[in-house]
């Protein structure tokens, strides 16, 4: 929620976000209780409302398990000029999100994907972007323009979830990726 709109309103916003938010996970873990087992553990869909409120409009909401607590802290630190964006919040917002992303921060759960992020990238410095974590890129090199840049379909590496049909529960597989106009990843 951007800072402009009134106290009042936000703190009633915010209060139920949290009641409907813990209303919400408690009904879905036993519906859904079979398709979570399957996500990727550490890469969890994200049930935070507010998470996925304010981060996940411009692009998916990403797992926090895809960034170290450094980057995250960084990215937390610069709202205001966001990839060229202005993504600022209330800073009571901006605190919820930031804790939520550091408690589960890569090097912060200890979780397959996570690790696999952190190993590749010991010695390295940690970027801003999870596109430019060196397993991020190493998976991804095979790649060209045309599936990627001139694709209008997918534009940029960040909107996971164009290719990856599972990205929203934390799904990365390779086994489930389509290219939008060139299919399904096979290799
Ligand atoms: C107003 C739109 C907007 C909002 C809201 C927004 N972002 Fe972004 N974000 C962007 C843009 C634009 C990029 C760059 C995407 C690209 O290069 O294609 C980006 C990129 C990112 C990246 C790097 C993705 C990569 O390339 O690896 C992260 C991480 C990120 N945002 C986190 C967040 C978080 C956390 C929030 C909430 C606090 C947030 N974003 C809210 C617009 C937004
Ligand atoms: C243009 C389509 C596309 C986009 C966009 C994309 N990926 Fe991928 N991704 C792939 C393909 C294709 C592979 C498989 C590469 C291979 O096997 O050589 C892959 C592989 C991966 C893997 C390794 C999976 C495994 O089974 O080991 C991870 C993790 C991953 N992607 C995460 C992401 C994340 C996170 C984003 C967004 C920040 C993203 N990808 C954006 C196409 C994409």
């Amino acid at each position: 929620m951007k800072k402009n709109q009134t106290r009042a309103l936000l703190v009633g916003a915010t209060l139920l976000a949290g009641v409907s938010g813990m209303a919400m996970s408690d009904g879905k873990e036993g519906i859904l209780q079979s398709w979570f087992s399957q996500t990727t553990p550490g890469i969890d869909r994200v049930t935070t409302d507010l998470y996925q409120e304010e981060c996940g409009s411009c692009h998916l909401a990403y797992q926090p398990g895809l960034l170290a607590a450094q980057s995250w802290e960084q990215i937390m630190g610069s709202l205001n000029d966001h990839f060229g964006e202005n993504a600022e919040l209330l800073q009571d917002d901006a605190n919820t999100i930031r804790n939520f992303l550091l408690n589960n921060a890569a090097g912060r759960v200890n979780y397959g994907l996570p690790n696999k992020f952190m190993a590749a990238q010991k010695g390295k410095p940690y970027p801003l972007r999870i596109t430019e974590m060196h397993y991020f890129r190493h998976e991804h090199e095979e790649l060209g323009a045309d599936q990627v840049q001139n694709n209008p379909e997918v534009k940029s590496l960040s909107q996971c979830n164009r290719c990856h049909q599972g990205a929203r529960q934390g799904l990365y597989d390779e086994h489930d990726v389509i290219i939008p106009g060139f299919g399904r990843w096979d290799d």
